[in-house]
């Protein structure tokens, strides 16, 4: 399967993944022929991007570190209490949810550790801060996991995570959804979800370690103290908050918005470990970047020898060598005979560059035209 943006989606294609609704509901379910009228119907509701199936890359599964009804069940529950907290602000959280879903994530992330990320999920698309809590927790718990955290540890770790922004919930919409430059008293405003989260956990101390308020409290700090709300630096931040920080700046650079699309994960990881001398803690981030795949599998990337393939699988100890299906030659030219090459075998062979989706489809186009 391949990741499509939806402005780059044709009549014809094939959906790989179904699309749902962050209350869990089934909109396009997969194995459908899109048609122009899903597809116009798939712009108004703001889907940025889908998976397809094509030629190239068939049904090569793609595996993710927690299932799909795991996944779904989670934003649900968090979307259910985010939402009752912004309407009636006190009593809205449900803690016995909240503990449940942390716990089914912990157990799958434990039972699929060995897994890397090869993408967050955009299958929920229609409220940003419900399906992003739930990867930060995961990719929170995986980290904890890598640095060998007990049950007790990951459990708290999972449940500061989900609820990091919740305080989120209690700045006024115009504020949070503004969607141009904020004045300096919105950015005051939209800086006090920290604050807030804190004090929406604390409400329920019976329930929470007061850990997972903290996780909320200082999730914006950064490692130079150029953070915020109380400037700490270093290991003033708790081991948790500074977990959270990379897991919330990764899955936030990758996401698609309607307002713009999302960073490739190579250039996430880029960008990781660029902060991780100043903003994020050195040692975490290093990690953390090992259970997230630079060049996630149905990735396009191009090698020094001119030739093009979607990567099939990827060696957690050789990142950067994956094997790649090679498709097209150097001219472009589509292969009769495509054949996977394991860079961890071939030593002067390297991915040199990875596709846009827009350059694989006019790869595709041609081709095609051309056989
Ligand atoms: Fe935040």
């Amino acid at each position: 399967m391949r990741k499509v943006s939806i402005d780059s989606v044709e009549p014809g294609m094939i959906l790989a993944r179904s699309i749902y609704s962050a209350e869990g509901r089934t909109l396009l379910g997969a194995g459908i022929t899109l048609s122009t009228p899903f597809i116009t119907r798939l712009k108004e509701l703001g889907v940025p991007a889908l998976f397809i199936k094509d030629q190239t890359t068939g049904d090569l599964p793609v595996p993710d570190v927690i299932s799909e009804q795991v996944r779904l069940s989670a934003v649900k529950t968090v979307r259910d209490s985010f939402t009752r907290v912004q309407l009636y602000h006190e009593n809205g959280l449900d803690p016995a949810e909240v503990k449940e879903a942390a716990s089914a994530i912990i157990d799958e992330v434990l039972r699929n550790r060995h897994v890397m990320v090869h993408m967050t999920d955009i299958r929920t698309f229609d409220d940003y801060t419900f399906g992003h809590s739930v990867n930060v927790c995961v990719l929170s718990v995986l980290t904890g996991i890598a640095m060998g955290y007990n049950e007790l540890q990951l459990f708290d770790l999972a449940c500061g995570a989900m609820l990091h922004d919740i305080g989120k919930m209690l700045v006024p919409l115009e504020v949070l959804n503004k969607p141009g430059r904020l004045t300096p008293e919105e950015f005051t405003e939209i800086r006090r979800h920290c604050e807030f989260g804190f004090e929406i956990i604390r409400q329920y101390k019976d329930q929470f370690s007061l850990l997972a308020a903290h996780v909320a409290y200082q999730h914006q700090e950064r490692f130079d103290g150029s953070g915020y709300p109380r400037a700490l630096k270093g290991n003033e931040i708790h081991e948790y908050a500074r977990i959270v920080a990379i897991a919330d700046m990764y899955d936030a650079l990758v996401a698609d918005r309607v307002y713009r699309k999302g960073y490739l994960p190579y250039q996430a990881h880029e960008i990781i470990l660029a902060a991780s001398s100043r903003e994020l803690d050195p040692a975490i981030s290093q990690i953390f970047l090992q259970s997230i795949a630079i060049y996630p599998i149905g990735s396009t990337v191009q090698l020094n020898t001119g030739d093009i393939g979607v990567v099939v699988d990827v060696n957690k100890i050789h990142q950067s060598r994956p094997v790649v299906r090679l498709i097209y030659d150097h001219r472009g030219k589509l292969l009769s005979h495509p054949y996977e090459l394991d860079l961890t075998r071939h030593l002067t062979v390297f991915v040199e560059k990875v596709l846009f989706e827009e350059q694989v489809s006019q790869l595709i186009s041609s081709s095609s035209v051309e056989a």
